[in-house]
């Protein structure tokens, strides 16, 4: 049966296909965004593409009567929590700004779910929660740790939920410990838009593919991998929105606060993903290797397994899909959603 989801930060990368899955699916979404890092073209993308309308709300979520407000109009049946600030870098730089737009805020849709007794809860973790894995293929039992303030603040909000778990009996929270989303929407109408200099592999790479940038930088070619390069379990973002859309369906078999890693299992180097993405383009991407990037590991992949034995769910689509699909989004918008 359709259900009236809020989704915090719909109209940013994730968010956004998230969206577009749930309408296709038959709920109601409606989206909370203070487009920080988003533009409403998104979501007018994700309309059009579906034929259904979005509620929008312009808010932010460190605007605590703002969200009540919102919990008060609107009858909710789960929250999906993608909102906050992703950037480790910039996290190093600025922490206050980052515990304060990710903490304060996760807190204050927290005590407005409570307020109403909205307990159904869907939350954007990472890969980040592991730090430094001891070994590949990581499981949800590894320790947990962060290596920046960006990591620091979703290990905490996964302390929160757990200690709300505990006190809250009718909390049902998901939290899903994504790898590291790339591609876009097959129609080439939605995919990310990073603002400014990419953080990410895959947006420099197809920026360079597409002509905007001239090289890309390999961040070191002496780790223990087979060519030297870095490892990441690199997942197709339409994969990702279904597997919130899976643990949606779940919530009710959902006890307490529960994590799953979202990713396919298998990792790609550096240099796997740049001649994939060569390839896909039919362009050639000019690239030199530079120093390690300070924070990086090796080789990070997951074990998704307890995702396909409770949610059901997992990643079907191949790295020939994820390439194909980022390239179509990125050549039919060279400049992200400013390309009208
Ligand atoms: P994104 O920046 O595209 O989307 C986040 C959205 O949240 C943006 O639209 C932004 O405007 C909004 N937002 C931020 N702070 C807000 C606030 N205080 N109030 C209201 N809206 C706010 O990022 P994304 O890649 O779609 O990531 C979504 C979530 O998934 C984030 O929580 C991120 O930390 C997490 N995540 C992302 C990745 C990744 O590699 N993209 C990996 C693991 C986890
Ligand atoms: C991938 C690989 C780099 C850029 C980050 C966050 C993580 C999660 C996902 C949110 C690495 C190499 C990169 C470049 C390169 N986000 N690289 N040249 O570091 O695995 O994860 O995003 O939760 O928390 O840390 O992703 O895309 O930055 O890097 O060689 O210009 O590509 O060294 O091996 P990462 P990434």
């Amino acid at each position: 049966m359709g259900q009236r989801v809020l989704v915090t930060g719909g109209a940013g990368y994730i968010g956004s296909h998230t969206c577009l899955e749930l309408l296709n699916a038959g709920h109601e979404v409606v989206v909370l965004d203070n487009l920080a890092n988003s533009s409403e073209e998104s979501l007018r993308r994700v309309q059009e593409l579906c034929g259904k309308s979005i509620t929008f709300a312009q808010l932010d979520l460190l605007d605590a009567a703002g969200v009540d407000a919102l919990f008060a109009t609107h009858q909710l049946d789960a929250v999906m929590h993608f909102a906050g600030l992703k950037a480790v870098g910039e996290s190093n730089d600025i922490p206050l700004h980052y515990y304060s737009n990710n903490i304060t805020g996760t807190l204050h849709l927290l005590e407005a779910m409570k307020r109403h007794g909205v307990w159904n809860f869907i939350f954007s973790s990472s890969a980040t929660v592991y730090g430094v894995p001891e070994s590949v293929p990581i499981t949800e039992e590894f320790a947990l740790s962060a290596t920046n303030p960006y990591g620091r603040t979703k290990l905490m909000i996964e302390e929160i939920l757990r200690d709300v778990a505990k006190a809250e009996p009718q909390l049902r929270a998901v939290l899903l410990r994504y790898f590291n989303p790339i591609g876009a929407h097959e129609s080439g109408r939605i995919g990310e838009d990073p603002q400014g200099l990419p953080n990410n592999l895959m947006p420099f790479v197809m920026q360079v593919a597409v002509g905007l940038r001239d090289k890309v930088a390999v961040f070191g070619d002496d780790y223990d991998t087979r060519d030297g390069t870095g490892v990441r379990d690199y997942i197709h973002v339409t994969d990702l929105a279904l597997g919130h859309l899976a643990a949606l369906d779940a919530l009710p078999q959902i006890h307490g606060c529960v994590a799953y890693n979202l990713g396919t299992g298998t990792g790609y180097s550096v240099l796997e993903m740049v001649r994939a993405a060569a390839q896909a383009s039919e362009r050639t991407i000019p690239h030199e290797v530079v120093a390690r990037r300070a924070g990086d590991v090796g080789e990070v992949f997951a074990d998704a397994s307890r995702a396909a034995r409770d949610l059901g769910w997992r990643a079907t689509r191949d790295l020939q899909k994820m390439c194909e699909d980022s390239w179509r989004w990125q050549s039919k918008n060279p400049s992200g959603y400013k390309t009208q």
